[in-house]
């Protein structure tokens, strides 16, 4: 539940978003819709940056990643392969009553945030039931906030429920559980029932919303050109797999990288742009190959031995250290950009919480204002993605490897028929788990596992899945901080200074002329301007008092602010053509030569 200080927080900070420009409601001036957002001046450049550093540390600092850029809509059939037709959905309740569609699952989590809930909550402390103040309520305030709660329609036959529940078993009720008694009016037939977060109405059981946005190509909407919006980038990496491979002559383990736009209709879009219905991803599926082949090729397969990075990656390394590097790599890359480990949290799933495919998977948490959220996920995938669409499309997906063909037949006879027999049945257990009529599946399992002895085999994957936005989001809310001043006379003021990290703030610097009628003074300051912004995106401020001007960069979360004054003319002829540096999170003031601005920035903003 988030805390009311959490809410406060938040609703300063989506104010400060919007009149400072990082993000708006999109089509606001229509009303705005749900779930969509526009990401302004500030935002934009802010988006630019996250996406550049990532892109560069995942495919330009790395000999084993390609990147990719593929297309948005895809062949229906792509879908199909991936599970997403058939399984990517949520559960989808409807209010009898304001017909709100509500996340099953998230009904209990919602509540909470809601007036009602939250006055209910007030009125029965700890779970302790009092009746005559619940209908009081009920016929006064709750008619407003609650007018479709089974209290407020008919309070004492719901109330009857209640007082027989507590005749019944005295202890005070769980929040839930008084809740829903709430909510039911019909005990008799239809049991405790949920209520609707929005207005307490009775909420349906839960159905399956799949979460793919449709369209159809072409001039006739039929079945047949139906198409969709990706709901991730990562199918079309696993599609493009063979020519991505070929064309970019890697070798396995190697990765590719993209980063694009996806789409879910997320039944409740929600915690401001968190989870939207159209986001950019940030995907890398890197391909490793399985255990097996490592063991033939290496004679062994290493597995993690201590909690942390294990080092530069090495032939030995089997799927859970390769899984291990990624978490680490990706926990790296956060505090990189200024999201310090103590703010993220690695959250490892429960098996019964693994996607079908999984074989592992890390979530990394952020400590947003609303609560402890995933950020990324990494996930060990095996080899069900290229497996997939190998069937599907009927085009090969495995690999050849030379080496590997050798060194099998260097194995013993006993090493051989132990990894055969591995790789056999891990082939047989996807394809029965496919559906594949297990005689056939022995068929292909016991040829997947022959291939393995010729040196082919289905690459493994490890997926490291971000979400720009929510990054985004963990940025902001991470820098956005307030200060107080207070003046000579005493006069308190209090404002925002956003601390970003120089390498993704937005405004790297700010070119601020002491004054603006003092002619040498501004061209000193043009020429400044003129020199740093082909090399960052630089500001150039010549409005309103120098404190002023400070106030807007620092709520902008610019690192930097350079002043031209009358030294940087040579008023003092040992100043003559330096500046004065500003820093945004100490306000400390340094004094530069024009000439070192250069080297003294870049190293600091790359
Ligand atoms: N290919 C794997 C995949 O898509 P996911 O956990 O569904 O995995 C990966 O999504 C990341 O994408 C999430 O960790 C999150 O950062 C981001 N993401 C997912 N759904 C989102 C939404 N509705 N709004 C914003 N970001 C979202």
């Amino acid at each position: 539940m988030a805390e009311p200080k959490a809410t406060e927080l938040m609703e300063k900070i989506v104010s400060l978003c919007k009149r400072r420009g990082f993000i708006f409601q999109s089509s606001e001036i229509y009303g705005g819709i749900n779930g969509f957002w526009d990401y302004g001046p500030l935002g934009a450049e802010l988006k630019r940056n996250v996406k550049e550093l990532w892109w560069t540390s995942m495919t330009r600092l790395r000999d084993d990643v390609a990147g990719l850029e593929a297309t948005i809509i895809m062949h229906p059939q792509i879908w199909k392969a991936s599970g997403h037709v058939d399984t990517f959905s949520d559960p989808m309740s409807t209010c009898r009553h304001c017909k709100k569609l509500v996340r099953a699952d998230q009904v209990w989590e919602q509540l909470p945030e809601n007036a009602w809930a939250q006055a209910i909550a007030e009125l029965c402390p700890g779970g302790h039931v009092d009746s005559a103040r619940l209908l009081g309520w009920a016929k006064g305030k709750g008619q407003r906030v609650a007018p479709n709660l089974a209290l407020v329609r008919n309070p004492e036959t719901t109330l009857s429920w209640l007082a027989e529940r507590v005749q019944q078993n005295p202890a005070p009720l769980e929040t839930k559980e008084l809740y829903q008694y709430l909510a039911t009016e019909q005990f008799r037939q239809t049991g405790l029932v949920t209520p609707c977060p929005h207005c307490g109405g009775e909420l349906t059981a839960p159905r399956p919303f799949n979460l793919m946005f449709k369209t159809h190509y072409g001039p006739v909407e039929s079945d047949d050109n139906l198409c969709y919006l990706r709901p991730e980038t990562a199918q079309a990496i696993f599609v493009q797999f063979k020519n991505v491979m070929e064309t970019s002559r890697q070798r396995v383990p190697f990765g590719i990288a993209q980063m694009g736009k996806a789409f879910r209709n997320e039944v409740t879009p929600r915690n401001y742009t968190f989870r939207s219905r159209e986001f950019e991803q940030m995907e890398l599926e890197f391909f490793i190959k399985p255990d097996e082949a490592v063991e033939a090729l290496s004679g062994t397969v290493a597995v993690p031995q201590a909690p942390g990075h294990p080092g530069e990656p090495q032939a030995d390394w089997g799927w859970q250290l390769w899984h291990q590097y990624w978490v680490e790599e990706r926990i790296k890359f956060y505090e990189g950009i200024g999201l310090p480990r103590t703010t993220l949290e690695e959250y490892w799933q429960k098996p019964e919480e693994l996607a079908h495919y999984a074989r592992a998977c890390v979530d990394i948490l952020f400590k947003f204002p609303f609560g402890t959220q995933e950020l990324e996920g990494i996930a060990a995938r095996g080899d069900f993605d290229l497996s997939q669409h190998a069937r599907a499309s009927g085009k090969p997906m495995g690999v050849f490897d030379e080496t590997l063909r050798t060194a099998w037949t260097k194995l013993t006879k006993e090493k051989q028929d132990e990894l055969w027999k591995r790789y056999y049945e891990a082939r047989k257990k996807y394809l029965v788990k496919m559906g594949v009529e297990p005689e056939v599946a022995t068929t292909e399992a016991t040829a997947d596992a022959d291939g393995l002895a010729k040196g082919q085999y289905i690459a493994h994957v490890i997926e490291p899945s971000a979400g720009v936005d929510r990054l985004i989001l963990g940025l902001i809310t991470h820098a956005y901080s307030e200060v107080t001043d207070t003046d000579d006379k005493g006069k308190s003021e209090t404002r925002v200074i956003m601390r970003f990290h120089p390498r993704v703030a937005p405004i790297k610097v700010a070119v601020l002329p002491l004054l603006k009628n003092k002619p040498e003074l501004v061209k000193k300051a043009q020429e400044v301007f003129a020199l740093l912004r082909t090399q960052m995106n630089t500001y150039y401020d010549e409005a309103g008092s120098i404190g002023r001007r400070y106030a807007r960069q620092d709520e902008a979360g610019t690192p930097f602010c350079i002043t031209i004054d009358f030294d940087s003319l040579g008023e003092k002829p040992e100043l003559l053509n330096t500046v004065t540096l500003r820093h945004r999170d100490d306000g400390r003031q340094e004094r530069l030569p024009i000439a070192e601005l250069l080297s003294y920035l870049l190293p600091k903003i790359r």
